[in-house]
């Protein structure tokens, strides 16, 4: 049985064919609606969250499928002190498949390791989040046609951004990619992701703190929210929240192909006129993201073969 905990659960291969899988979806989307008929997805979400949710629970709807799950740890036995691996082996009976977001790092994989049904990382604190990645990977590869020799801005909070994490990881495989991470210096991408991913892998890149420097030579920018949730004070928070606004002014230093990519919760990150700019993927990005995880569940619950033509 697999799991999708760790962007690098997948070989390079297998998350070339579940964005492959998410492409022809994307093609005919109604050619899937049966795959997943009869199948049961819980989303287990200890955290809050909109689009990551929703985004699952659309993706087994399109299939056929349906959902069962809740939104809050309060709504759940966690707040009765229940541990995370009962809580699987009880899900285990009910559903075929799960998604877990957690605050604590490390908790979906604990999970996995009792589970008897196929366990996804939806977020786990600022650790990781290889769906979000896998987004992120299928919106490159429509945008620029490969996913290999580029180079990518990292912008924003660097250090609790779960996303930023995974991406960096999972970009460090493919060749010919530079990586310029942008960020003020409280919120610089974390060690042990410099040492175990970037210098392990002799892969180039830059810390700097000035977007606009940079900006000519991107062809991806990666956007960011900094993350309120994580601050231990307020005062940081407030003080840092606003280092970097992407406006149209600063659009005009960058490449007429670049595109701009965000996880989403925008805050103010990035000014509403930028959304009319053709460079601003990040809607793109969500609907890509539901046929992502339409791709992965298939794939998880050995059904990538599903929705092919019989004739
Ligand atoms: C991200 C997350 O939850 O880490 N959102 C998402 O899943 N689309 C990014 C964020 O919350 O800033």
């Amino acid at each position: 049985m697999r799991h999708m905990i760790d962007p690098l659960d997948f070989s390079v291969q297998e998350v070339e064919n579940v964005l492959d899988l998410a492409d022809s979806i994307a093609a005919d989307p109604s050619r899937y609606r049966e795959v997943c008929r009869y199948k049961k997805l819980a989303t287990l979400f200890y955290e809050p969250s909109t689009r990551t949710r929703l985004s699952f629970e659309a993706a087994m709807l399109n299939l056929g499928g349906s959902v069962l799950g809740f939104s809050s740890a309060d709504s759940s036995s966690a707040s009765k002190g229940e541990s995370i691996a009962d809580t699987i082996r009880v899900i285990s009976c009910y559903a075929d498949i799960c998604a877990i977001r957690h605050p604590k790092e490390g908790a979906p994989l604990r999970a996995s390791m009792y589970s008897r049904i196929p366990v996804i990382n939806a977020g786990d604190g600022g650790h990781q989040h290889p769906t979000q990645t896998l987004t992120d990977l299928l919106t490159i590869r429509r945008r620029l046609g490969r996913l290999q020799d580029f180079t990518i801005g990292l912008c924003g909070d660097l250090k609790f951004g779960r996303t930023v994490h995974s991406l960096i990881k999972s970009l460090s495989r493919y060749s010919g990619i530079r990586f310029i991470l942008i960020s003020p210096e409280e919120l610089r991408v974390p060690d042990y992701v410099i040492r175990e991913v970037l210098d392990a892998n002799a892969i180039p890149y830059e810390e700097v703190t000035s977007l606009e420097d940079v900006m000519p030579q991107l062809d991806i920018l990666y956007m960011t929210r900094v993350q309120k949730e994580r601050f231990f004070n307020e005062e940081d928070y407030v003080r840092l929240k606003d280092t970097y606004i992407l406006t149209e002014d600063k659009m005009k230093l960058a490449k007429e192909k670049m595109a701009v990519l965000h996880p989403l919760p925008r805050v103010n990150e990035i000014t509403l006129p930028v959304d009319n700019d053709p460079r601003a993927a990040y809607f793109e990005q969500v609907q890509n993201g539901v046929y992502v995880r339409m791709a992965l569940i298939m794939t998880l619950l050995g059904l990538a073969d599903g929705g092919k033509e019989t004739k």
